[in-house]
Parts: structure tokens; sequence; C-alpha cells
């Protein structure tokens, strides 16, 4: 493919040419790039989930502890970029770091939901695909119509910012939110 282009280049012989199909190159290259799925969960369902549970967060629940501020194996108590920066699943490097900085993201939501919403609430999952709904693009209670965002910056003693985050992973939970 390489080769051909670059034929066809020397053969038409015109350094024009040679521009113009660069520059169209690069201007295709970010549609490539997201083609190609730096989507975190695109990247799961393509090299992980053919061995392993279907979807990123079922895989961090069975699999992933948060332990001082980093994702570890819970089987090997290994961190989960010393495992995957071995050949394991044959991740590309911009693959592996979209990957272990998802991974990090949702085991650390995990483990806040474990301490601070589990003992009164269902899975994260269950409680938003139960009892949440996005109306007008904002995530709010279906049978409660709150503003959830709003909702929790004074429920389940969150920080603001960890509310912010919070209702983000809540609002993912939703089916209608995948893309
Ligand atoms: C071809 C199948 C296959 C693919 C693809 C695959 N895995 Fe695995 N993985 C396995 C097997 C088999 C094991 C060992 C299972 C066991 O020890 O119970 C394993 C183990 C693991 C473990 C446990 C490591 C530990 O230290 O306990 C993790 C984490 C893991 N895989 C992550 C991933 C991720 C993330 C991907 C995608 C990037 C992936 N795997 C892709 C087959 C696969
Ligand atoms: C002490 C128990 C308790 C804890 C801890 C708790 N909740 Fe709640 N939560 C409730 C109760 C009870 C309600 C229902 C209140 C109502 O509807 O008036 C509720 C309501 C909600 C709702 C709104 C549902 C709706 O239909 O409007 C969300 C979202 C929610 N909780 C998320 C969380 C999150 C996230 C956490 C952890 C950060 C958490 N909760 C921690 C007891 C708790």
């Amino acid at each position: 493919m390489r080769h051909a282009s670059f034929n066809l280049c020397r053969n038409i012989g015109g350094r024009v040419v040679r521009s113009i199909l660069l520059a169209a190159f690069l201007a295709l290259l970010p549609a490539v790039v997201l083609a190609q799925g730096l989507d975190p969960h695109r990247i799961y369902e393509r090299k992980c989930s053919g061995c392993h549970e279907d979807h990123a967060g079922d895989f961090v629940a069975a699999n992933i502890d948060y332990v001082d501020g980093r994702a570890i194996w819970r089987a090997s108590g290994r961190p989960v970029e010393a495992f995957l920066s071995r050949k394991h699943g044959k991740l590309t490097p911009s693959e592996r770091k979209v990957l272990v900085d998802h991974l990090n993201k949702v085991a650390e939501m995990g483990g806040l939901y474990r301490e601070k919403c589990l003992i009164c609430h269902d899975r994260a999952v269950v409680l938003a695909r139960s009892r949440l709904i996005i109306r007008a693009d904002k995530l709010t209670g279906r049978y409660s119509k709150r503003d959830i965002a709003d909702f929790l910056k004074t429920h389940g003693r969150l920080s603001l910012e960890e509310a912010e985050r919070m209702t983000a992973t809540l609002r993912r939970q939703l089916p209608s939110s995948l893309p």
C-alpha cells in the first residue's frame, strides 16, 4: 500500500501531487484514529471481551480493586499497567494508555461507590437502569424527576468533584448513553 502510493508519486513525478496526497492523508488522520476505536469501550470489546466479561464495567467489578490510588488485579495484586504492558491482549501503546486510564477511572469510581453507596443501594448499573433516565440531556430520577447532578451534591457524602464524576458514572450505565 505504502510502496504503491510512493511509486505512484514518483511516476507522476510531481511534488505538488505528493504534497496534496500528504495533506489529504493528514486531514484524514483523526478520522482514521477514531475509526480504529480509541474509545476505551470499543478497545475492550474488540480486544478483551472475546475471552473476558462482555463489558469493561463487569470486567472491572469482577477483577479489579482500587488501592492507594491505582487499579490492581484482585487475583495477583499487580497494578493494571504492569500486566497490560506485557503482550496480553495485543494492545498498541496508545490503546494501552487509553484502556489503562479508563480501567483506573472505572475502578476508582467503583471503589467509591462500594464505600459510600452500596450499603443502601443495589449495584450502580442496577440503580441507574431501574431508577434513572436521561431527560433533555440530563440525568434525572425516572420517577422522582430529580436532577441527579444536583441531588448528588448533597446526597451520599461526596465532594463536589466526586459528585460530578459519580453523575457521569451513573449516566454511563444507561444503555441510551452507549455510543
Ligand atoms: C485470547 C484470550 C484472551 C484475550 C484476548 C485477553 N485475555 Fe486476559 N486472560 C486470558 C486468560 C486465559 C487469562 C488467565 C485466566 C486466569 O488466570 O484465570 C487472562 C487473565 C487476565 C487477567 C488476570 C491477570 C492477573 O494478574 O490475575 C487480566 C487482568 C486480563 N486477563 C486482562 C485482559 C485485558 C484487559 C484484555 C484486553 C486488552 C485481555 N485480558 C485479553 C485470556 C485472554
Ligand atoms: C444511608 C443510605 C444511603 C446512602 C449511603 C446513599 N443513598 Fe442514595 N438514596 C437513598 C435513599 C433512601 C434514596 C431515596 C430518597 C428519595 O427518593 O427521596 C436515595 C436516592 C438516590 C438517588 C435518586 C434516585 C431517584 O429516583 O431520584 C440516587 C441517584 C442515589 N441515591 C445515588 C446514591 C449514590 C451515588 C450514593 C453514594 C455516593 C448514595 N446514593 C448513597 C439512600 C442512600
